[in-house]
């Protein structure tokens, strides 16, 4: 801004940038205390400008060294809500002395009656204080001038409130020890004076109003001509502010999400209570198989009466897990439809797949997700009772164990992941079963499962073309991703980790 230049006048060095109400504050300075006294920040009184704007104006020329601040701790005293009102009211002391003056005597029933419970008892209290006490229920003055003059004072100290110099000692240790009538609070105040800098440029500054926002009117009616524009000044110091970031969880979730979604891969997404029909009996896990034990999964205790949505299928279930499917022999034991209507939290989101496919029959289908399951499992340093599995499958004509091995590589080497072994594994729904591996800084951590469906799972079902499927451990991943040796720092509210990453897709 070319004008503003010739305008403003030159300082040897950086002169600082000054807002106009901070150059208000200096030359307030440098004409009413002279260049080297100091004012307390409530001496300093500008027309227009709040308390609040003193204030931070002070606190921006400290920042900026132009003025010296010393700083000053005292105890400020106000009146209670109890305090304002006896400031109106009356003192009860004052008052049932006038009401015991006026008749000579009052009974302390009366009196209660007169001032209220509460007022009554503070007013027979500070009498007795004060040398009257009640005698057989009745209070008796003959003159009240002699406390006239104590009242008087409490009644002055209270409306000098709030102060925090000079109160009367006495007093004050009178009103402290009363309950609820003054209230204390600790302030800071500051005394400022100008620094050399100050000095130096408290002629030169100018008060003289700026644009500190433009607005479509200003550019529009063109009255922003010839004025004077407020500069930015990127050299003065700004607080970190530590702004809201992704968990890091969240943030991985995300990319894996993205990479399948690119990669062209549909969506799917279940429920955390299911069937155990669908969770294992529609992948051919047998009844009697240990991973359905108590010990490893979560069942839920509803009743039973929740009907199963599609009791055609459980006769399937049956039929393979009775008798087999055309050149397999099943496991031949006698399969219960109940075991299959129990309710369990999920134990893999393959359940989903399984659902998904049995809904979508016609090839070629790809989809994931990456959801939550539980576990009924001791937690360890490599196991959570509550984690999140990458699910995905592809059902094509043309899948195979290499599609895979491929989708596995793709996927992984987009993360940035690309020494993957597979090792051969065991699950009652996949032939061959393969356990995924990744190799990072010389150490292995396996991801988790995957394999191509058995005939048992994909033919009862009405599908018709191999099926690909995995199941791999998101915090697993988070853990060779974000380089932690125990999987439940991921879960531990440590705030100081979670600051470490500036998360960004
Ligand atoms: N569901 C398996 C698990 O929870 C993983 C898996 C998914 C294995 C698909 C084979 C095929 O570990």
């Amino acid at each position: 801004m070319e004008h503003k230049d010739e305008q403003t006048p030159k300082i040897e060095g950086n002169m600082p940038e000054v807002s106009p109400s901070e150059a208000r504050v200096l030359k307030f300075l440098a004409d009413n205390a002279g260049l080297q006294k100091s004012l307390t920040e409530y001496e300093i009184l500008l027309e227009g400008m709040t308390e609040r704007e003193v204030s931070s104006a002070i606190s921006w020329l400290e920042k900026k060294g132009l003025l010296l601040v010393e700083r000053k701790e005292h105890t400020a005293y106000t009146l209670t809500y109890e305090g304002k009102r006896f400031l109106e009211t009356g003192l009860p002391e004052e008052r049932a002395l006038n009401l015991a003056v006026k008749n000579g005597d009052i009974k302390t029933a009366d009196l209660m009656k007169e001032l209220g419970a509460k007022d009554g008892k503070i007013a027979i209290a500070q009498l007795a204080k004060l040398g009257i006490k009640p005698e057989g229920g009745i209070i008796s003055v003959k003159s009240g001038d002699a406390l006239k003059e104590v009242f008087r004072e409490r009644i002055l100290f209270l409306s000098g409130l709030p102060q925090s110099a000079s109160l009367n000692p006495e007093l004050l240790e009178h009103f402290r020890k009363r309950e609820d009538i003054i209230s204390e609070k600790k302030r800071t105040e500051r005394i400022v004076r100008l620094s050399d800098a100050g000095i130096k440029i408290a002629g030169l500054v100018s008060t003289e109003e700026q644009i500190s926002e433009i607005t479509p009117e200003l550019l529009q009616n063109g009255s922003w001509r010839g004025k004077d524009f407020r500069r930015y000044d990127l050299n003065s110091p700004v607080e970190r502010i530590n702004s809201a970031v992704f968990h890091p969880i969240t943030f991985l979730k995300e990319r894996v999400r993205r990479i399948f979604l690119e990669m062209g891969f549909t969506e799917m997404t279940g429920h955390y209570v299911e069937y155990a029909g669908w969770n294992m009996d529609a992948l051919f896990i047998p009844q009697d198989h240990p991973a359905r034990d108590m010990q490893d999964t979560f069942y839920i205790d509803a009743d039973r009466g929740i009907p199963f949505e599609d009791e055609e299928v459980l006769k399937t279930f049956q039929e393979v897990h009775e008798k087999g499917v055309e050149g397999y022999t099943g496991w031949g034991y006698r399969w219960d439809v109940e075991k299959a209507k129990q309710l369990v939290l999920r134990t893999h989101t393959t359940v989903s797949t399984i659902r998904y496919l049995y809904k979508h029959r016609n090839a070629p289908q790809a989809a994931f997700s990456v959801e939550k399951v539980f576990r009924h499992e001791s937690v360890d340093w490599k196991h959570l009772a509550e984690l999140h599995q990458i699910e995905g499958t592809y059902y094509a004509k043309d899948a195979n164990l290499s599609t895979l091995f491929w989708l596995m590589k793709e996927f992984y080497g987009r993360l940035g992941f690309h020494d993957l072994k597979f090792i051969p594994s065991y699950y009652p729904y996949t032939e061959p079963s393969l356990d995924v591996v990744v190799k990072i800084n010389g150490k292995e951590m396996e991801l988790g499962g995957s394999g191509v469906f058995r005939p048992e799972v994909t033919r009862p079902l009405g599908l018709k073309e191999p099926v690909v499927a995995w199941g791999l451990g998101l915090e697993r991943l988070a853990m060779v991703y974000y380089g932690l040796d125990d999987v439940r720092d991921i879960y531990r509210t440590d705030i100081d980790w979670l600051r470490k990453f500036p998360l960004k897709f």
